[in-house]
Protein backbone atom coordinates (compact mmCIF):
# COMPACT_ATOMS: atom_id res chain seq x y z
CA UNK A 1 0.00 0.00 0.00
CA UNK A 2 2.73 2.14 1.46
CA UNK A 3 4.93 2.72 -2.20
CA UNK A 4 7.11 5.20 -2.91
CA UNK A 5 5.42 7.93 -4.71
CA UNK A 6 7.43 8.90 -8.40
CA UNK A 7 7.07 12.55 -7.86
CA UNK A 8 5.24 15.59 -6.01
CA UNK A 9 1.66 15.34 -8.39
CA UNK A 10 1.53 18.79 -8.85
CA UNK A 11 0.44 18.84 -12.42
CA UNK A 12 -3.23 19.70 -13.32
CA UNK A 13 -2.74 18.42 -17.39
CA UNK A 14 -5.96 18.28 -19.43
CA UNK A 15 -7.69 19.42 -16.46
CA UNK A 16 -10.57 22.25 -17.09
CA UNK A 17 -10.51 24.44 -14.64
CA UNK A 18 -13.16 27.39 -14.10
CA UNK A 19 -11.54 30.56 -12.48
CA UNK A 20 -14.96 32.93 -11.48
CA UNK A 21 -13.20 36.26 -11.78
CA UNK A 22 -10.55 35.77 -13.51
CA UNK A 23 -10.26 39.05 -14.68
CA UNK A 24 -8.12 42.13 -13.00
CA UNK A 25 -9.29 45.51 -11.38
CA UNK A 26 -6.40 46.88 -12.79
CA UNK A 27 -3.39 46.52 -14.99
CA UNK A 28 -1.25 43.73 -13.59
CA UNK A 29 -1.70 40.37 -11.56
CA UNK A 30 -4.75 39.68 -9.03
CA UNK A 31 -5.28 36.53 -7.88
CA UNK A 32 -7.68 35.47 -10.26
CA UNK A 33 -5.22 36.17 -13.09
CA UNK A 34 -2.34 34.84 -11.52
CA UNK A 35 -4.12 31.89 -10.63
CA UNK A 36 -5.49 31.64 -14.14
CA UNK A 37 -2.21 31.63 -15.62
CA UNK A 38 -0.64 28.99 -13.18
CA UNK A 39 -3.50 26.33 -13.71
CA UNK A 40 -2.56 26.97 -17.80
CA UNK A 41 1.08 26.49 -16.94
CA UNK A 42 0.42 23.32 -14.84
CA UNK A 43 -1.20 22.06 -18.06
CA UNK A 44 -4.69 22.77 -17.30
CA UNK A 45 -7.93 23.99 -19.90
CA UNK A 46 -8.89 27.30 -17.99
CA UNK A 47 -11.99 29.06 -18.19
CA UNK A 48 -11.24 32.56 -17.57
CA UNK A 49 -15.10 33.73 -16.18
CA UNK A 50 -15.47 37.58 -15.58
CA UNK A 51 -18.22 40.48 -15.71
CA UNK A 52 -15.58 42.69 -16.89
CA UNK A 53 -14.81 41.45 -20.70
CA UNK A 54 -11.69 43.63 -21.57
CA UNK A 55 -9.70 42.17 -18.05
CA UNK A 56 -10.83 38.54 -18.73
CA UNK A 57 -9.54 38.58 -22.35
CA UNK A 58 -6.33 39.96 -21.41
CA UNK A 59 -6.00 37.19 -18.86
CA UNK A 60 -6.93 34.93 -21.77
CA UNK A 61 -4.49 36.27 -23.87
CA UNK A 62 -1.64 36.03 -21.77
CA UNK A 63 -2.27 32.54 -21.27
CA UNK A 64 -2.64 31.83 -25.20
CA UNK A 65 0.71 34.02 -25.88
CA UNK A 66 2.60 31.20 -23.74
CA UNK A 67 1.17 28.29 -25.75
CA UNK A 68 -1.41 27.55 -22.70
CA UNK A 69 -5.48 26.81 -23.74
CA UNK A 70 -7.82 29.29 -22.19
CA UNK A 71 -11.22 30.84 -22.85
CA UNK A 72 -13.22 34.06 -21.82
CA UNK A 73 -16.95 34.00 -20.30
CA UNK A 74 -18.29 36.41 -19.30
CA UNK A 75 -20.91 36.96 -16.82
CA UNK A 76 -22.17 38.52 -13.32
CA UNK A 77 -21.66 36.05 -10.46
CA UNK A 78 -23.85 37.98 -8.61
CA UNK A 79 -26.98 36.42 -11.54
CA UNK A 80 -28.29 33.19 -11.35
CA UNK A 81 -29.12 33.00 -14.99
CA UNK A 82 -25.41 34.46 -15.75
CA UNK A 83 -23.53 31.68 -14.05
CA UNK A 84 -26.06 29.00 -15.21
CA UNK A 85 -25.24 30.54 -18.50
CA UNK A 86 -21.32 30.67 -18.59
CA UNK A 87 -21.07 27.50 -16.56
CA UNK A 88 -22.76 25.82 -19.74
CA UNK A 89 -20.65 27.61 -22.17
CA UNK A 90 -17.43 26.24 -20.64
CA UNK A 91 -19.01 22.72 -20.16
CA UNK A 92 -19.90 23.05 -24.30
CA UNK A 93 -16.16 24.26 -25.10
CA UNK A 94 -14.21 22.45 -22.80
CA UNK A 95 -16.42 19.69 -21.57
CA UNK A 96 -16.90 18.74 -18.10
CA UNK A 97 -15.40 20.89 -15.37
CA UNK A 98 -12.99 19.39 -13.21
CA UNK A 99 -11.90 22.54 -10.54
CA UNK A 100 -13.41 25.44 -9.31
CA UNK A 101 -12.08 28.22 -8.28
CA UNK A 102 -14.24 30.97 -6.64
CA UNK A 103 -12.74 33.93 -7.18
CA UNK A 104 -14.97 36.73 -6.84
CA UNK A 105 -14.95 38.73 -4.12
CA UNK A 106 -16.42 42.65 -3.29
CA UNK A 107 -16.17 44.97 -0.29
CA UNK A 108 -17.02 48.28 1.25
CA UNK A 109 -15.42 50.22 3.88
CA UNK A 110 -17.76 50.41 6.95
CA UNK A 111 -19.25 49.15 10.25
CA UNK A 112 -22.62 48.74 10.96
CA UNK A 113 -23.68 52.25 10.89
CA UNK A 114 -21.92 52.77 7.33
CA UNK A 115 -23.55 49.39 6.39
CA UNK A 116 -26.82 49.23 4.76
CA UNK A 117 -28.95 46.64 4.17
CA UNK A 118 -29.22 46.75 0.26
CA UNK A 119 -25.02 46.78 0.82
CA UNK A 120 -25.09 43.85 2.41
CA UNK A 121 -26.99 42.19 0.21
CA UNK A 122 -24.71 43.28 -2.70
CA UNK A 123 -21.75 41.90 -0.92
CA UNK A 124 -23.30 38.69 0.25
CA UNK A 125 -24.66 38.04 -3.06
CA UNK A 126 -21.33 38.15 -5.04
CA UNK A 127 -18.88 36.84 -2.27
CA UNK A 128 -21.77 33.79 -0.97
CA UNK A 129 -24.80 33.34 -3.21
CA UNK A 130 -22.83 33.06 -6.09
CA UNK A 131 -20.86 29.77 -4.65
CA UNK A 132 -24.27 28.51 -4.17
CA UNK A 133 -25.68 28.56 -7.90
CA UNK A 134 -21.78 27.43 -9.07
CA UNK A 135 -21.68 24.80 -7.05
CA UNK A 136 -24.84 23.00 -8.36
CA UNK A 137 -23.48 23.70 -11.49
CA UNK A 138 -19.89 21.43 -10.94
CA UNK A 139 -20.91 19.34 -8.07
CA UNK A 140 -23.36 16.46 -9.78
CA UNK A 141 -21.08 15.71 -12.69
CA UNK A 142 -17.91 15.27 -10.10
CA UNK A 143 -19.42 13.24 -7.90
CA UNK A 144 -20.91 11.17 -10.51
CA UNK A 145 -17.05 11.05 -12.31
CA UNK A 146 -15.69 10.66 -8.45
CA UNK A 147 -13.10 13.45 -9.63
CA UNK A 148 -13.77 17.62 -8.18
CA UNK A 149 -11.79 20.14 -6.67
CA UNK A 150 -12.87 23.53 -5.53
CA UNK A 151 -11.19 26.06 -3.70
CA UNK A 152 -12.41 29.61 -2.46
CA UNK A 153 -11.04 32.94 -1.61
CA UNK A 154 -12.10 33.74 1.98
CA UNK A 155 -9.68 36.71 3.51
CA UNK A 156 -7.96 36.95 6.95
CA UNK A 157 -10.65 39.52 7.19
CA UNK A 158 -13.21 37.14 7.58
CA UNK A 159 -11.27 35.54 11.09
CA UNK A 160 -10.10 38.95 12.58
CA UNK A 161 -10.72 43.05 12.73
CA UNK A 162 -7.54 44.39 10.72
CA UNK A 163 -7.61 47.77 11.96
CA UNK A 164 -10.23 49.53 9.96
CA UNK A 165 -14.43 48.86 9.68
CA UNK A 166 -14.95 46.29 6.89
CA UNK A 167 -18.12 44.65 8.42
CA UNK A 168 -19.95 43.34 5.58
CA UNK A 169 -17.02 42.17 3.69
CA UNK A 170 -15.41 39.94 6.96
CA UNK A 171 -18.96 38.37 7.32
CA UNK A 172 -19.50 37.25 3.89
CA UNK A 173 -15.81 36.04 3.91
CA UNK A 174 -15.97 33.93 6.83
CA UNK A 175 -19.54 32.63 5.69
CA UNK A 176 -17.78 31.64 3.20
CA UNK A 177 -14.70 29.50 4.25
CA UNK A 178 -17.54 27.77 6.51
CA UNK A 179 -19.84 27.19 3.19
CA UNK A 180 -16.35 25.80 1.57
CA UNK A 181 -16.54 23.23 4.56
CA UNK A 182 -20.24 21.97 4.22
CA UNK A 183 -19.74 21.22 0.84
CA UNK A 184 -16.39 19.33 1.89
CA UNK A 185 -18.10 17.30 4.55
CA UNK A 186 -20.91 16.48 2.49
CA UNK A 187 -18.92 15.33 -0.43
CA UNK A 188 -15.81 14.13 1.21
CA UNK A 189 -16.51 10.38 0.20
CA UNK A 190 -17.94 10.94 -3.31
CA UNK A 191 -14.55 11.81 -5.01
CA UNK A 192 -14.91 16.00 -4.54
CA UNK A 193 -12.75 17.85 -2.28
CA UNK A 194 -13.28 21.49 -1.20
CA UNK A 195 -10.78 24.13 0.57
CA UNK A 196 -10.60 27.61 1.17
CA UNK A 197 -7.66 29.37 0.77
CA UNK A 198 -7.71 32.37 2.87
CA UNK A 199 -4.93 35.43 1.85
CA UNK A 200 -3.91 38.43 4.19
CA UNK A 201 -2.54 41.36 2.91
CA UNK A 202 -1.72 40.57 -1.20
CA UNK A 203 -0.32 43.46 -3.42
CA UNK A 204 -2.89 43.23 -6.11
CA UNK A 205 -4.68 46.25 -8.54
CA UNK A 206 -7.80 46.12 -6.59
CA UNK A 207 -5.57 46.89 -3.47
CA UNK A 208 -3.51 49.53 -4.73
CA UNK A 209 -7.44 50.93 -5.57
CA UNK A 210 -8.71 50.90 -1.88
CA UNK A 211 -5.19 52.17 -0.74
CA UNK A 212 -5.81 55.25 -3.08
CA UNK A 213 -9.47 56.01 -2.36
CA UNK A 214 -8.30 55.51 1.82
CA UNK A 215 -4.94 57.32 1.51
CA UNK A 216 -5.05 59.27 -1.37
CA UNK A 217 -2.42 61.52 0.34
CA UNK A 218 0.51 59.55 0.61
CA UNK A 219 -0.52 55.99 -1.60
CA UNK A 220 3.93 54.91 -1.01
CA UNK A 221 3.38 55.72 2.62
CA UNK A 222 -0.10 54.18 2.54
CA UNK A 223 1.79 50.66 1.03
CA UNK A 224 4.32 50.90 3.28
CA UNK A 225 2.33 51.10 6.17
CA UNK A 226 0.23 47.69 4.80
CA UNK A 227 3.94 45.88 4.59
CA UNK A 228 4.60 46.52 7.97
CA UNK A 229 1.73 45.19 9.52
CA UNK A 230 2.78 41.51 8.21
CA UNK A 231 5.37 39.74 9.99
CA UNK A 232 7.36 38.62 7.43
CA UNK A 233 7.53 42.83 6.26
CA UNK A 234 5.53 42.87 3.20
CA UNK A 235 2.31 42.12 1.57
CA UNK A 236 1.79 38.87 -0.38
CA UNK A 237 1.85 38.48 -4.24
CA UNK A 238 -0.82 37.44 -6.05
CA UNK A 239 1.59 34.73 -7.25
CA UNK A 240 2.10 33.76 -3.65
CA UNK A 241 -1.77 33.29 -2.97
CA UNK A 242 -1.90 31.48 -6.83
CA UNK A 243 0.49 28.69 -6.14
CA UNK A 244 -1.62 27.57 -2.98
CA UNK A 245 -4.86 27.35 -5.14
CA UNK A 246 -3.05 25.19 -7.47
CA UNK A 247 -1.80 22.96 -4.39
CA UNK A 248 -5.04 22.30 -3.34
CA UNK A 249 -6.51 22.02 -6.67
CA UNK A 250 -4.05 19.44 -7.66
CA UNK A 251 -3.58 15.90 -6.71
CA UNK A 252 -0.35 16.85 -4.46
CA UNK A 253 -3.49 17.73 -1.84
CA UNK A 254 -5.00 14.34 -2.17
CA UNK A 255 -6.40 13.56 1.24
CA UNK A 256 -6.81 17.59 1.82
CA UNK A 257 -10.52 18.74 2.42
CA UNK A 258 -12.37 20.98 4.47
CA UNK A 259 -9.52 22.80 5.33
CA UNK A 260 -8.30 26.28 5.39
CA UNK A 261 -5.18 27.84 4.17
CA UNK A 262 -3.82 30.94 5.43
CA UNK A 263 -1.50 33.30 2.86
CA UNK A 264 -0.56 35.79 5.11
CA UNK A 265 3.03 36.24 5.52
CA UNK A 266 1.81 35.36 9.76
CA UNK A 267 -0.37 38.22 9.58
CA UNK A 268 -3.13 35.92 11.76
CA UNK A 269 -0.70 34.76 14.25
CA UNK A 270 0.11 38.19 15.67
CA UNK A 271 -0.75 39.58 18.74
CA UNK A 272 -1.11 43.23 18.24
N1 LIG B 1 -5.93 41.61 -2.47
C1 LIG B 1 -6.01 41.26 -1.19
O1 LIG B 1 -5.31 41.79 -0.31
C2 LIG B 1 -6.97 40.18 -0.79
C3 LIG B 1 -6.88 39.69 0.51
C4 LIG B 1 -7.75 38.70 0.92
C5 LIG B 1 -8.68 38.19 0.03
N2 LIG B 1 -8.75 38.68 -1.23
C6 LIG B 1 -9.76 38.11 -2.11
O2 LIG B 1 -9.15 37.59 -3.27
C7 LIG B 1 -10.03 37.67 -4.39
C8 LIG B 1 -9.36 38.41 -5.52
O3 LIG B 1 -8.92 39.66 -5.06
P1 LIG B 1 -8.08 40.66 -5.95
O4 LIG B 1 -7.42 41.60 -5.01
O5 LIG B 1 -7.26 39.92 -6.92
O6 LIG B 1 -9.29 41.49 -6.63
P2 LIG B 1 -9.80 41.82 -8.12
O7 LIG B 1 -10.94 42.75 -7.89
O8 LIG B 1 -8.70 42.28 -9.00
O9 LIG B 1 -10.33 40.44 -8.67
C9 LIG B 1 -11.68 40.06 -8.62
C10 LIG B 1 -12.20 39.82 -10.02
O10 LIG B 1 -13.55 39.41 -9.86
C11 LIG B 1 -14.34 40.12 -10.79
N3 LIG B 1 -15.68 40.27 -10.26
C12 LIG B 1 -16.09 41.01 -9.20
N4 LIG B 1 -17.41 40.90 -9.04
C13 LIG B 1 -17.86 40.08 -10.02
C14 LIG B 1 -19.13 39.59 -10.38
N5 LIG B 1 -20.24 39.96 -9.72
N6 LIG B 1 -19.22 38.75 -11.42
C15 LIG B 1 -18.13 38.37 -12.13
N7 LIG B 1 -16.89 38.82 -11.84
C16 LIG B 1 -16.77 39.67 -10.80
C17 LIG B 1 -13.67 41.46 -10.99
O11 LIG B 1 -14.02 42.04 -12.25
C18 LIG B 1 -12.19 41.07 -10.90
O12 LIG B 1 -11.67 40.77 -12.18
C19 LIG B 1 -11.29 38.37 -3.86
O13 LIG B 1 -12.24 37.40 -3.46
C20 LIG B 1 -10.78 39.10 -2.64
O14 LIG B 1 -11.80 39.35 -1.71
C21 LIG B 1 -7.92 39.65 -1.67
Amino acid sequence: MNTLPEGLPLGLQGRVVFVAGGGSAGPGYSIGRASCITYARLGAKVCVADRDRASADETTALIRAEGGSAQTFVGDMAVEADIVRIFAEAAEHFGPVDALHHNVGIGKTGGPMETSTADLDRIYAVNVRSLLTASQQVLPGMAQRRRGAIVTISSVAGQRYLGYPHLAYGVTKAALSHFTRLIALEYANRGVRANCVVPGLIDTPRITQTVADRFAANLAEAKAARDRQVPMGRMGTAWEVAHACAFLLSDAAAYITGTELVVDGGLVGKYT
